[in-house]
């Protein structure tokens, strides 16, 4: 078996980044260094003051300050980094297209491509490859096809590793992953990559696949996890419509162990870049083989999850007496997710765009999302001018400077530090009547309908 002694990763984004720095921690002996197109992104990696790292996640700076410098480097030397390297990962981002076949469905693969060619052209030894984006079924298919035309005569071998860390955990599920999956046709490159995560995780929590099911594993387990979200999100409507209270309905079923508890909590619509992305190209794969029926099926977990987003806009609108123009509303939370600065496809950006449809006047606050960020989300969206986005909303540092005079109060990040605000004096500050909707079922109902908190929560 080939003993591996140098890795070069692709791709120093969220998953490239964390996977990397815990292989390299784990691993002593081998040399990591991750690149990226990027100078930004590889000087913030690259940073002295470690709560600066391009990517926050809890633990990750540890980990970081253990191995970099050590057997840990990050560079925007692509090619230096490929020609060393006895294998590659390729973790570049893949996505959803905006252009041309596939439109608004299919994973833009142009990175990958790109990659495949840079390794082709550099690469005078055998390297091993391994996809750690996710990528639609069959995607190995064209990497080794590019591999091996443009190439120099030299030996590839794909592997599939798809990536099961969830952001804000991301350093807690790779030191302790509930399995490790690699998909590959040569039994000695699999072996290579097996015996790098057997460093740390247990020999029967490593499974090995064929390519194609590992790939398809990925798309599987993400269209699974939100399919479970949705599901919650629809009963959520028919226990406001009926006086039932989805949390309660969650821990009932979560009990049977056949349901299990994770993964039940209902919410304002789930978001990250994985979901939705990875539901639509599983629907465009099942399209493009013509199964419609199969395709219809999942379609309707992104269906559900939109008609989720609207419908808590539309709460808002409904309950301040069919009108929002010129209120105040502070916005809690911005990322997708606690515990993360990511915001890609967070509710919060849906909701927003359509109180804003509305004029409202937005506040918002986010303990980890810069103002930068929240002004992109929005001018992505191209529903407005961005004079009108920077018109309309405003991000603050301090959250009590979105709670003063406001109007009202929408929680749409389950950050644990809004809990522990001082409601009592946030009643005093704001205006009256103060409406609260909570789109995380996160704050303590009895306490503010006590304080006199016009207070809606999800799924009550
Ligand atoms: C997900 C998968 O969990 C991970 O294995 C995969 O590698 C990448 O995609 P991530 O997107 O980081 O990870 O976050 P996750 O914790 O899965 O949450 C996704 C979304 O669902 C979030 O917006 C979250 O708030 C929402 N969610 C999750 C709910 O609304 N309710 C739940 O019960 C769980
Ligand atoms: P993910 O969540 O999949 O990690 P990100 O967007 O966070 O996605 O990170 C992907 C990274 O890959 C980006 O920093 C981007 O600059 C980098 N990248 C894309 N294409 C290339 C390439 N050909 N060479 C080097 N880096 C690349």
């Amino acid at each position: 078996m080939k003993e591996i002694k140098k890795i070069a990763c692709i791709g120093a984004g969220y998953v490239g980044g964390p996977t990397m720095s815990v292989i390299a921690q784990k691993n002593p002996h081998i040399q990591v260094t991750v690149v990226d197109l990027n100078q930004e992104r590889i000087d913030d990696w690259n940073t002295t003051d470690l709560s600066q790292l391009p990517i926050y996640e809890p633990g990750l700076d540890d980990v970081v300050k253990e191995a970099r410098g050590r057997n840990l480097f990050f560079s925007t030397d692509v090619e230096g980094a490929i020609d060393e390297a006895d294998m590659i990962f390729i973790s570049v981002n893949t996505p959803t297209k905006t252009y041309g076949k596939g439109k608004g469905q299919a994973a833009d693969l142009k990175y990958i491509e790109l990659c495949a060619r840079q390794i082709a052209k550099v690469a005078k030894g055998d390297k091993i490859v391994v996809e750690k984006s996710t990528l639609p079924v069959r995607t190995a298919a064209a990497l080794k096809s590019i591999l091996d035309d443009t190439g120099n005569g030299v030996n590839f071998d794909i592997l599939s590793n798809p990536e099961f860390l969830a952001e804000g955990t991301a350093v807690a599920d790779l030191h302790h992953p509930d399995r490790v999956l690699i998909g590959g046709e040569n039994e000695e490159a699999i072996q290579s990559l097996v015996q790098i995560y057997e460093a740390w995780v247990p020999r029967e929590r490593i499974l090995t696949t064929n390519l194609w099911s590992s790939e398809l594993s990925k798309l599987v387990a993400n269209a699974f996890l939100a399919q479970r979200v949705s599901s919650i999100n629809a009963i959520s409507e028919l226990c406001e419509a009926t006086g039932a209270n989805v949390d309660e309905v969650s821990r009932a079923i979560g009990h049977d162990s056949r349901i299990g508890p994770k993964f039940l909590k209902a919410s304002v619509g789930f978001g990250g870049s994985c979901f939705q992305k990875d539901i639509l190209n599983l629907v465009y794969i099942a399209r493009s083989y013509n199964l419609t029926a199969v395709a219809d099926y999942w379609e309707q977990v992104i269906i559900l999850n939109d008609h989720q987003k609207l419908r808590f806009a539309e709460r808002i609108i409904q309950t301040m007496y069919n009108t929002v123009n010129g209120k105040k509303i502070a916005f809690l939370g911005w990322a997708f997710k606690k515990d993360t600065n990511d915001t890609r496809e967070s509710a919060a950006i849906y909701v927003a765009d359509h109180l804003l449809d509305e004029e409202a006047q937005l506040v918002v606050y986010d303990p980890k999302v810069t103002a930068e960020q929240i002004y992109r989300d929005l001018d992505y969206l191209k529903t407005r001018s961005s004079a009108d986005n920077r018109r309309l909303v405003t991000v603050v540092n301090d959250p009590y400077e979105a709670l003063i005079d406001a109007h009202a109060v929408a929680v749409l990040t389950e950050w644990d530090e809004f809990r522990k605000y001082d409601w009592m004096e946030i009643k005093q500050m704001m205006k009256k009547p103060s409406f609260v909707f909570d789109g995380r079922k996160l704050l303590d109902a009895k306490l503010l309908r006590q304080l006199n908190f016009e207070y809606y929560a999800i799924g009550e």
